[in-house]
């Protein structure tokens, strides 16, 4: 083949090859998360609280927490020491405890199959903390250098475990970094 020939020729396969080798990713990636935007959710979010009871017995001092942002295992133990509740006393009669313990560990992250539970299960290899915030992975996804430091100190925020005072969109599960906004 003549030179002239060979070298456009070589720069469109490669281009070619390399335009299906990132497409194949994606679909790869898309195809993952399929089953959770047939479900209506971002690939960055969890299914939102849908029990009133669980809305209203555990969402009076803090967000109601998405079941799926901690194992089972976790939200057993949480429901199990609700007397010592942070330094709070959380008073739930027998049946809310039994109805509450079988929602959260029901809807717990071993059975969401999102990216975002299968990050947090992963990160943990078997523990139950009792606190999301300070999961191996959502401490890690809050390590960027784009949040300034003391952020999770200011006065606006509170706390690690305030998610939405800086994910506005907590409260349906949704957690994806574009739509966060870190108040003064
Ligand atoms: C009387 C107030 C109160 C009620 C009611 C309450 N909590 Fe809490 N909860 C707290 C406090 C205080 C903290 C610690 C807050 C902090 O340090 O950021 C906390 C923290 C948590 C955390 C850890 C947050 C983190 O840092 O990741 C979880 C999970 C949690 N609560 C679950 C529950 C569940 C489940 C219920 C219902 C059974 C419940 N809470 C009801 C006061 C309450
Ligand atoms: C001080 C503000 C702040 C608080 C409070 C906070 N976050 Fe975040 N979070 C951020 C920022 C900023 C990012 C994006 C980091 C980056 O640029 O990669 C982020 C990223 C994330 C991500 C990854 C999203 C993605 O698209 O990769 C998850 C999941 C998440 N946060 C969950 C939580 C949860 C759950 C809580 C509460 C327990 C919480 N966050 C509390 C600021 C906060």
């Amino acid at each position: 083949m003549r030179r002239a020939v060979f070298f456009p020729l070589m720069f469109i396969i490669l281009c070619l090859g390399a335009s299906t080798a990132f497409s194949d990713h994606d679909d790869k990636h898309r195809k993952r998360y399929r089953h959770q935007e047939r479900r209506g959710l971002g690939e960055y979010q969890v299914p939102p609280v849908t029990n009133p009871l669980y809305k209203e017995d555990c969402g009076a001092c803090h967000m109601a927490y998405q079941p799926a942002l901690l194992p089972a295992a976790s939200w057993d133990k949480i429901l199990g020491a609700l007397p010592e509740h942070f330094g709070d006393q959380v008073d739930l009669s027998p049946q809310d405890r039994g109805a509450l313990t079988n929602y959260l560990k029901t809807n717990a992250a071993e059975s969401c199959g999102c990216k975002i539970s299968r990050k947090i299960l992963k990160s943990l290899g078997g523990g139950a903390p009792l606190r999301i915030s300070q999961l191996p992975y959502i401490l890690h996804k809050h390590e960027d250098d784009d949040i300034p430091a003391g952020a999770f100190e200011r006065e606006s925020v509170g706390s690690r475990g305030n998610c939405k005072a800086c994910h506005p969109t907590a409260d349906q599960g949704q957690y994806d970094d574009d739509l966060v906004r870190i108040p003064r």
